[in-house]
């Protein structure tokens, strides 16, 4: 980690809400499902699609996961009603897996009902690794039920992984291929950078000798430049594959490769809990307190 990163990461603490605040408006959309729409529509404006993410995750009790999985099917309804180019992002333990597997796949089911209905696609996010193989298991199961309305995410840090896409990909289910933000032991994750770089690119390839449609979701050129390649080697259309980048990340890097014909899609959280995202999306991510930091001091971030 570089010094100012350290500094900067060690002082987050004590930074005023309203200096957050400053920082979360390039993170989030707003506080609530309307404010994502609207984000959205300027992102499909400039020909790039999105995820719409409810903020919050580790629900502990039965009427959080009630009022998370109504802010799901409001955000359902309000991509449909506002006509947008735009999928759903969703966090298991946001609806109960934490605590109760048999609620977290009810909340799941009532949504992919609606999604079912009004024709909206449902990301399920990967967290820890103490939900990984529930996640897996629930998203296979909702695949059955839900053949094409329902994706998995795997990452690139964990050990297994690529077992997990020689599993998972016969059945056909999309992916989305990220590094993995959470802070995993290294006796199931890669610790190193370089590490990582080369499982997400094996995995990659090897979700695409599957014929599996993967969302590449990364900001690291080393790997955009990887699937450009591989993309080019397996001779996809565009229509086969996207990238995904995290809203206000990278937007320069975003539109080039958009000009260069990708499809992208950019994950779009909303929230009244824009404090609690902003400060892990930094304090996990350290090299983003480098980057807060220069937003902070260059007009338009
Ligand atoms: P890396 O962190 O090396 O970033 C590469 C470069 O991008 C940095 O050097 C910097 O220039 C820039 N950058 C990256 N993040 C930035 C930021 N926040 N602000 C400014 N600049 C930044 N993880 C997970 O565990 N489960 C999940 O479900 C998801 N879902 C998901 C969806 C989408 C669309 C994306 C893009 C990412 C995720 N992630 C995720 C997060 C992912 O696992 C990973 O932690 C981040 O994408 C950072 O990894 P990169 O591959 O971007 O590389």
């Amino acid at each position: 980690m570089k010094i100012l990163d350290r500094l900067i990461t060690a002082a987050l603490p004590m930074t005023p809400r309203p200096l957050v605040r400053v920082i979360a408006n390039r993170y989030v959309a707003g506080e609530d499902v309307e404010s994502a729409v609207a984000t959205v529509v300027e992102l499909n404006r400039r020909n790039v699609l999105g995820t719409i993410d409810a903020l919050g995750e580790f629900v502990k009790s039965v009427e959080g996961t009630r009022f998370e999985t109504d802010r799901c099917l409001h955000a359902v309804e309000q991509i449909r009603a506002g006509d947008v180019r735009s999928g759903l992002s969703v966090k298991l333990t946001s609806l109960g897996l934490e605590f109760d597997k048999a609620l977290c796949r009810e909340n799941l089911v009532e949504i992919l009902r609606l999604a079912e209905e009004k024709r909206v696609f449902v990301r399920i996010d990967m967290e820890n690794s103490p939900y990984t193989e529930s996640t897996l298991e629930l998203a296979m199961e909702m695949w059955e039920k839900f053949p094409g309305r329902v994706g998995v995410v795997l990452q690139a840090y964990l050990r297994r992984t690529l077992a997990d896409v020689e599993r998972l990909a016969p059945s056909g289910i999309s992916f989305r291929l990220c590094k993995g933000i959470y802070n995993e032991p290294e006796e199931i994750a890669y610790k190193g950078r370089e590490e990582v770089q080369v499982n997400f690119l094996a995995a990659l390839r090897l979700m695409l000798e599957h014929n599996a449609y993967v969302g590449i979701a990364t900001h690291d050129d080393l790997l955009i430049e990887g699937a450009v390649n591989m993309v080019r080697e397996y001779g996809l259309n565009p229509s086969e594959y996207e990238f995904q980048m995290l809203l206000g990340v990278r937007e320069a890097r975003r539109s080039e490769l958009v000009t260069d014909g990708h499809r992208m899609r950019v994950y779009v959280p909303f929230g009244v809990d824009w404090y609690g995202y902003s400060m892990r999306r930094i304090s996990e991510n350290p090299a983003i307190a480098g980057h807060v930091f220069k937003a902070l001091f260059r007009k338009g971030g």
